[in-house]
């Protein structure tokens, strides 16, 4: 065959095996049989042999089944994925159980169907006439990704539900996981590999089901544990024990339960009554740590279909089930050094320097100590040994020293009285716990106030992060704001590590950051005590930047919102010469602000309404109250009896309470888009 014609068949070969492994895999709908399939695979391979460079990276004979998918499909789940409402003590366990005696009018026990919780992904499977034909992301709750494919590689997942009597409609929630194990495993194989790590066994999985080509995940052995029911037809349980034995039977992978107390054979548990969910609740935290995968507290449901109906829902969360997490972990490590960071404003804050250690799975090895009062009160010294958590699950902080354990020679630490970027003498201002390198000139606050200046919040220079702010300071490329719009291709193009596309990239993001809005351009100006709420009321104000230059101190102080300590502060910049040459500066570069006069949408379907928002939401906060804005709504930051509607997401907390006292609206993530035409 000549190379021209090889060329050919290599590609039509190519496509059309594609072809077959997306009906195969993917939509489970072959349409050759398995032995034309291997014909047309071996030709190709054959070809690919005789012609090696014709052969393509990306050709079909280079992957293992599977194929390589451009991006997800977006689903709507038919149910909403809902969340749970959480509870940390024992007390609370109790006062759930009274709750729903109280709702329910009855003070008879109540039976609970109680599991671990799974700290994995959530995920949908999608039965329909008893064939696997969806596995969907969580998402926002109601939209979530298509991940079948790589679901498909979880070898106790079913395709086909072993009855001959399906269910037509069937949709199963459970949790996608990577054992501890397997875990451990795969961050040892990317680390021998120069690749980077996974933070948890929850990433882990995340990360593998995001994955566009599904081989990666055939490679990380996932799991699944099912555990609860969304939209169905044609099947009736009469409670959440009878459902999860019904889908055992079909083949589903479920928690394995028995009416016993718990052990490692039977974690899920039938609970009659708070004090027996308590019990199991101590019980699974004895065991937490010699299961085989994550768990960060249990779930426990009203056992009864019918119960669990009369309860019904509040905001994104039934009122039948709630979840009681474990407190947050706790690790012993070392304090290696205490670095004094000097951030924007000058403040210098002492970091700890620790021995890397895992907290619930999550390696920590710094941790802020805020200032002199803190590490005083907790009199905490380099070469101490201490217990480190994460406040919130999420931020490493020093809760004690095990003063035992201090070696003998240790002494008190003292933040430096000079600043250790610039060397100038530090202050501490009158009524503040911080000293500050009040050092106008100083490269440590020049920097971050750069990196305040691109952010998000500010200018938005997306491409412009931390590390290229430094690259360019430390040049001496950038020095001030505007250095920032005076940068050429050529100078970039000249550092280490920027490619021409990199650096064209860079130009782009920073030309589009020109075009912004009045209250980001006075937040990037980093002002102190102006943050992005308090700039969008100056701009609200002022309406354009020249009448806020030329401000004084009598008209900042009668716009309501602003009190004497911002407008003393935004004073201080403005009568500083150097604060108006740069903003002339920036204007003269091409920087032009708009005021967003609030509404912008037509059907102002907010208006009159003031607004609360809480908890996690799809989206983040300030967008979220960026949209109520423009529909014409106004949001404030506490709820109170003036409040209209409160916008709860996941985990709201006492702003959800106080709501539910005052009989304040409550509306959903999925209420406000429906409200917002
Ligand atoms: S039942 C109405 N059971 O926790 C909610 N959820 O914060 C029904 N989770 O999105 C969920 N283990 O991802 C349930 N045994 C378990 C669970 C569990 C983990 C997750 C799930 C859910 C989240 C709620």
């Amino acid at each position: 065959m000549k190379k021209s014609e090889a060329q050919k068949r290599i590609i039509s070969l190519s496509e059309e095996i594609q072809k077959h492994n997306h009906l195969y895999h993917t939509l489970d709908k072959p349409e050759i049989s398995d032995l034309k399939y291997d014909q047309l695979f071996n030709e190709l391979l054959k070809l690919e042999a005789e012609f090696p460079d014709l052969m393509k990276p990306n050709s079909p004979t280079q992957r293992v089944g599977g194929e390589v998918l451009d991006s997800f499909e977006k689903v709507q789940h038919r149910e909403v994925m809902l969340s749970l409402q959480n509870t940390y003590s024992l007390e609370e366990i109790l006062d759930f159980e009274a709750k729903i005696q109280r709702q329910l009018g009855s003070e008879a026990p109540i039976e609970f169907f109680c599991s671990p919780k799974y700290d994995g992904v959530a995920i949908e499977l999608v039965y329909e006439q008893g064939k696997l034909v969806r596995a969907i992301t969580r998402g926002d709750g109601t939209t979530g990704e298509n991940v079948i494919s790589n679901i498909k590689t979880i070898q106790t997942i079913p395709h086909k539900l072993k009855t001959s009597r399906p269910p037509e409609q069937l949709d199963i929630r459970g949790e996608v996981l990577l054992f501890k194990n397997e875990f451990a495993r795969i961050n040892q194989e990317h680390q021998d590999r120069g690749l980077p790590t996974f933070a948890n066994p929850r990433n882990a999985a995340a990360g593998t089901l995001r994955q566009l080509d599904s081989r990666i995940a055939a490679q990380r052995n996932l799991q699944m544990i099912c555990y609860s029911l969304g939209y169905s037809e044609g099947i009736r349980f009469e409670n959440h024990a009878d459902f999860e034995k019904g889908v055992a039977k079909w083949g589903l992978p479920i928690t394995p339960h028995t009416t016993e107390p718990v052990s490692l054979k039977s974690l899920a548990q039938i609970c009659v009554g708070g004090n027996q969910v308590v019990d199991y609740y101590q019980a699974i935290g004895k065991l937490r740590h010699r299961l085989d995968f994550e768990i960060d507290g249990i779930v426990v449901k009203v056992n009864s279909f019918k119960t669990q109906r009369s309860l019904g829902f509040i905001a994104r969360s039934p009122r039948w089930a709630f979840a009681a997490k474990f407190k947050p972990e706790q690790a012993e490590t070392l304090i290696q050094d205490i670095q004094v960071q000097v951030g924007r404003t000058g403040a210098l804050t002492p970091v700890a320097v620790m021995t890397p250690v895992s907290v619930g799975g999550v390696t920590i090895s710094h941790a802020t100590l805020h200032n002199q009062d803190e590490i005083n009160r907790k009199d905490i010294r380099i070469g101490d040994t201490v217990l480190v958590h994460r406040a919130g699950d999420v931020i490493p902080e020093i809760l004690e020293v095990l003063k035992e354990k201090r070696p003998k020679k240790s002494e008190p630490f003292q933040i430096p009285s000079h600043c250790p970027a610039c060397g100038q003498e530090s202050t501490q201002l009158e009524g503040e716990v911080v000293k500050r390198c009040l050092n106008s000139l100083c490269p440590a606050v020049a920097v971050e106030s750069l990196k305040h200046f691109v952010s998000r919040g500010g200018m938005n220079v997306d491409k412009l992060g931390a590390r290229l702010i430094e690259t360019f300071f430390e040049a001496g490329l950038v020095r001030t704001f505007s250095d920032i719009y005076r940068l050429s291709f050529d100078q970039i193009i000249a550092l280490e590590r920027q490619g021409e596309r990199s650096a064209q990239n860079l130009l782009n993001s920073i030309e589009k950051s020109k075009k912004t809005q009045l209250h980001r351009l006075i937040f990037a100006m980093g002002i102190r005590f102006v943050g992005e709420q308090t700039a969008r009321t100056l701009a609200l104000h002022f309406k354009d930047i020249h009448s806020f230059l030329n401000t004084d101190k009598e008209r900042l102080v009668a716009i309501p919102d602003i009190g004497p300590k911002v407008a003393q502060s935004v004073m201080t910049s403005l009568s500083d010469k150097k604060f108006h040459e740069e903003v002339e500066a920036l204007l003269a570069l091409g920087v032009t602000s708009e005021v967003i006069l609030a509404p912008t949408n037509d059907k102002q379907s907010l208006a009159n309404l003031s607004f609360v928002v809480t908890g996690t939401l799809p989206i983040p906060r300030n967008e979220v109250q960026d949209m109520i804005r423009h529909a014409g709504g106004s949001v404030g930051s506490s709820v109170s009896k003036k409040t209209s509607v409160l916008v709860a997401g996941e985990n709201a907390g006492s702003k959800l309470e106080k709501a539910e006292k005052l009989g304040v609206e409550i509306w959903s993530w999925d209420d406000l888009n429906s409200k917002i035409q």
